[in-house]
């Protein structure tokens, strides 16, 4: 949600601002906007709508080489031109973008008011470029300081002022920002994406810092860094869309998570990030795992593992309720933070609960530096590698593998065996080849795929392990079909929503070779007997008795069989192409899902 992209140096900064907005775009926007600053002042251009309709929308002479740019969520007021940033203040001297909000913008907008200062916009960031406006701090940096002083809130911001035509001002509280470093030119970006394309040497900036950049350098003791991403990471390449790219990249993505990790002369994971002892691990008496959407639902996943292979009670929450609740946070508790973006405000906020209460929190995280990140005390990146599309699918596989290593680890400390610690090892290291065999069902999955995208409703439904899976399929099928789609425990079925089942309705059964096989078969009978089309994700090995034989029988999908409590993640992957297929099919902007966004840092 919202993005900012800044530049000052030698070039004309409009192309290279709406190339960064365009490559902020998957984190969800509705208005965007930029501002210059040329030889006669600041000029503004800014509408609701793409980026694109931006730039062929722009004046002809909208030159120059310092300017700002935004791409804008509506929270403080509707999507409109007006309300799309930057901001300026009455004579246009200052221009401002800002990610975040002020919580005491009321107030402020209150007292600008009395003070006779016309307000042009609904939003929160326009009080920004009134208050530095107004300020008499001889330098920018000075007045931006003045101006946030009077500001309750987070924020990523840039500010650029008329009267100091060479540079933009930039600062940071709770919303991030990063900063590019170029041969006599400075970028900087709320994403690495928006920027990468013209260096890869960044300073990520830490909350409360306000930084001069000019073309020539940066006021921060800040050290730079250089990222090691290759930028045809954020490319789509030759597929179709980010989602049908990240998907392929998942075998090479779930290496690279495992990498360095895996112990097989103790059967155990190594996971120096926790920043645990032995003794402080075998300490922990339950986890409790907190994250929102395809996240928490892998969570789902990451608690079953935790119980199965330490023995130790574990449980998620979604973290978007988790704090309203007044939680008992326990000292020997450990709390794990998922996440892929890092930002996510409910996630992050539940993490600071946890650690105003003195609690322990480790965080699995995607993007590296990342708010979440920063917050916790400990934790496991994901190295999925930057991840584009809004429905999670290398970044979750990981954050599975990462509950993996996880339970491996408290589970060895504890009561798990040396065999089979190196049991699940060898199964871990099977994984990225089994989810290539997956893959490569593409095929016949797509096919399947464009029948269940003729339903206008259908269910998902697993037992224990498959819940989470049925869960996440669902969600996945949900946020980028736009069907109805409701997981449901396999054995639930009977008391409710069999009701709704009829040849309408298919249902999409996970039905791994386990010791439920047999109950499972049995209610998809129930299922088949009212007609309802069926698609049933299995083991080779599960005898489906005389099920495959019925007319509105659609498909059996065989995944490769691993250690039982890996099944789960080779479980997701066809789904994951499922809802892909019937998206496509429906022809769905796959990347950008309509009211959805890739980061939701609002509440
Ligand atoms: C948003 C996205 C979901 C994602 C969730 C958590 O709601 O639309 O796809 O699962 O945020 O994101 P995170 O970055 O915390 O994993």
């Amino acid at each position: 949600m919202c993005g900012i992209v800044g530049y000052v140096g030698g070039q004309q900064a409009t192309p290279l601002l709406l190339e960064g907005l365009a490559r902020l775009e998957h984190r969800g926007y509705d208005s965007a906007g930029l501002a210059l600053l040329g030889g006669t002042g600041i000029k503004v251009a800014k509408r609701a709508g793409r980026v694109r309709d931006l730039g062929d929308g722009l004046p002809k002479r909208f030159a120059g080489k310092v300017g700002i740019g935004h791409t804008r969520w509506a929270t403080h007021g509707p999507a409109n031109d007006v309300n799309a940033h930057p901001h300026t203040d009455a004579r246009g001297r200052v221009a401002v973008v800002h990610n975040g909000i002020i919580d005491n913008a009321a107030a402020l907008r209150h007292r600008l008011t009395e003070q006779g200062v016309e307000l042009a916009s609904d939003t929160d960031t326009e009080v920004l470029a009134h208050l530095v406006a107004g300020s008499d701090a001889d330098t920018l940096e000075g007045k931006v300081r003045e101006a946030l002083a009077e500001i309750e809130g987070t924020y990523g911001l840039a500010v650029l002022h008329a009267d100091f035509p060479d540079r933009l001002v930039v600062a940071r509280n709770g919303s991030p920002l990063i900063v590019g470093v170029g041969e006599r030119e400075m970028f900087v970006a709320s994403d690495l994406a928006a920027i990468v394309r013209h260096t890869t040497t960044v300073a990520h900036l830490e909350d409360g810092e306000i930084v001069t950049l000019t073309a020539s350098g940066f006021t921060t003791a800040r050290d730079t860094t250089v990222v090691d991403i290759d930028p045809e990471a954020y490319d789509a390449g030759e597929h179709e869309s980010f989602m049908h790219k990240e998907m392929l990249e998942q075998p090479a993505a779930a290496e690279r998570v495992l990498r360095g990790r895996l112990d097989d002369r103790f059967g155990t994971a190594h996971l120096g990030g926790l920043n645990m002892d032995a003794r402080e691990t075998r300490a922990i008496r339950r986890v409790k795992i907190l994250g929102c959407g395809s996240a928490y639902y892998v969570g789902q996943m990451g608690a079953a593992l935790v119980e199965e292979l330490a023995r130790i009670p574990a449980d998620a929450e979604a973290a978007s309720e988790f704090r309203y609740r007044n939680p008992i946070i326990e000292p020997d508790t450990l709390y794990v933070a998922v996440s892929q973006s890092g930002e996510t405000i409910d996630t992050l906020l539940a993490v600071q609960e946890v650690r105003r209460k003195g609690g322990r929190v480790i965080g699995l995280v995607n993007v590296v530096g990342s708010a979440i990140a920063r917050e916790c005390d400990g934790g496991i990146y994901l190295h999925a590698g930057p991840e584009v599309a809004v429905a999670s699918t290398k970044a979750l596989t990981n954050m599975f593998l990462g509950f993996a290593l996880l339970a491996l680890q408290l589970g060895r400390v504890r009561d798990l065996s040396i065999a089979d610690g190196r049991r699940l090892i060898a199964g871990l290291n099977r994984l990225p080849e089994q989810i290539q065999q997956v893959l490569d069902q593409e095929d016949a999955l797509a096919e399947v795929a464009g029948r269940l995208a003729d339903a206008d409703s259908l269910f998902f439904v697993g037992r224990v392990r498959g819940y989470p899976v049925a869960r996440e399929g669902a969600q996945k099928f949900k946020e980028i079909s736009y069907r109805h789609a409701e997981a449901y425990q396999t054995s639930e079925l009977k008391h409710g929503p069999l009701a709704l089942i009829s040849s309408e309705v298919p249902t999409v059964a996970l039905v791994p070779a386990d010791e439920l096989a047999d109950r499972n078969v049995g209610a998809l009978h129930e299922i088949a007997a009212r007609r309802g089309p069926l698609v049933v994700v299995t083991h080779e090995d599960v005898d489906l008795g005389e099920l495959d034989a019925l007319p509105h029988f659609w498909q059996r999908i065989v995944v490769p069989r691993n250690e039982r409590e890996l099944d789960p993640i080779l479980l997701t992957i066809p789904l994951q192409l499922l809802a892909y297929h019937a998206a496509l099919r429906l022809g769905h902007d796959i990347d950008k899902p309509r009211n959805l966004a890739k980061s939701v840092t609002v509440e």
